[in-house]
């Protein structure tokens, strides 16, 4: 095994016990929308748009297709990367902000769709963190002999409640999934590290306000824009950034490792300011840092699980290395990991 670091999870019980990720796979619905699309539709411009956001197009979903049918189609391109069968899934963990209903999990539905019919599900709500929440919660299954096989997705249909009348959010965000099947697997030490934070005293900073029992669904609370998803975005991109800082440092520190291990760093991908400012003070080279928020705009939970798939797939990534991951979102929440893959 690699000694190039040290292994956090060796200083619990969990001797002899890794996760690993088996598979990764994403799937992003067929229709663009460019900037030039959104010149149309708000008062923008395609400059604006990608001098402020690095976006240059989104994807979004058709009106029937949910959330649960990308993080479905993801799922499927894991498991065959992972050579797993639905009937070998002990459990789905699906992050998301937007899920098909309120009640049942979107989990339910992709267990269904999947026909992982032994699987137990449910959902995570930790917004554009979701993905890094919901890998460190799959591990401790994987690590703990509870279950041999978990699925983990971060899936969106944003265009859902974005306001497409609101140039200031409209321009962001886009639909996608992206997810991982977690195994144990021997002489690989997988999923080194996880850290998650949050700080629920800044959640008006981003939020969905109507909709739930604060705010339940009304005809005024729809008419007032209630369910649509509002930012303060100064004020997040401040935020984000040093979170961002400070939850890799920790995750690298709790490896004994530096930056100079780290073969590729997949940041959220919310604004390509954001992730230069982090890759500044986090000193990474041009080459260190995954981006592909120009094709797809920002997409939440499911942002660093399409971005981790693209980095495997295009041979950027390669068995042994050291990734790590670092996201933030609404909460607010932020997290790092780093993997051996
Ligand atoms: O995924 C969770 C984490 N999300 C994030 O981290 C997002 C963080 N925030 C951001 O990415 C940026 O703050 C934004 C891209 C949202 C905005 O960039 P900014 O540099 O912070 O711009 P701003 O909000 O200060 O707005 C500057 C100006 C305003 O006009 P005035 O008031 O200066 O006249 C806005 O009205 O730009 C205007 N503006 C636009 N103009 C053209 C805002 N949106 C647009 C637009 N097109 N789409």
């Amino acid at each position: 095994m690699n000694k190039h670091f040290t292994n956090p999870r060796a200083k619990n019980n969990f001797v002899g016990r890794t996760c690993s990720i088996a598979g990764v796979g994403s799937y992003v619905p067929d229709k663009i929308l460019t900037n030039a699309d959104l010149e149309k539709m708000v008062e923008t411009t395609d400059e604006w748009i990608t001098s402020r956001t690095g976006i240059k197009e989104r994807r979004i979903a058709a009106a029937n297709e949910f959330t649960s049918d990308l993080a479905t189609k993801a799922a499927e391109r894991a498991m065959k990367m992972a050579g797993v069968t639905a009937e070998q899934i002990d459990l789905i963990i699906v992050a998301t902000l937007t899920p098909d209903m309120p009640c049942p999990s979107t989990a339910c539905f992709v267990q269904h769709k999947i026909g992982a019919a032994r699987a137990a599900a449910f959902d995570i709500g930790a917004a554009c963190s979701g993905f890094i929440y919901a890998l460190e919660v799959g591990q401790q299954f994987i690590l703990s002999r509870t279950y041999e096989t978990v699925l983990v997705i971060g899936a969106e249909k944003l265009s859902s409640i974005v306001n497409w009348t609101d140039r200031n959010t409209c321009v962001l965000f886009g639909d996608g999934a992206g997810a991982a099947i977690l195994q144990h697997r021997e002489n690989s030490h997988g999923l080194l590290t996880a850290v998650m934070g949050a700080d629920g005293n800044k959640a008006d900073l981003l939020s969905v306000p109507g909709g739930g029992s604060k705010c339940p669904a009304t005809p005024e609370s729809v008419s007032a824009g209630m369910h649509y998803l509002r930012m303060d975005g100064k004020e997040t991109f401040k935020n984000a950034v040093n979170a961002m800082v400070s939850a890799a440092n920790e995750a690298m520190r709790r490896c004994d490792i530096d930056i100079t291990k780290i073969k590729c760093v997949i940041p959220h991908q919310a604004n390509q300011r954001i992730i230069d400012a982090v890759g500044d003070r986090l000193k990474t080279t041009p080459e260190q840092l995954f981006v592909n928020l120009h094709k797809y705009g920002n997409t939440s939970a499911a942002s660093v699980a399409i971005a981790l798939d693209e980095a495997v797939n295009s041979g950027k990534i390669s068995r042994g290395d050291l990734i790590l991951l670092v996201v933030f979102g609404a909460g607010l929440t932020w997290g790092a990991a780093v993997i051996e893959w």
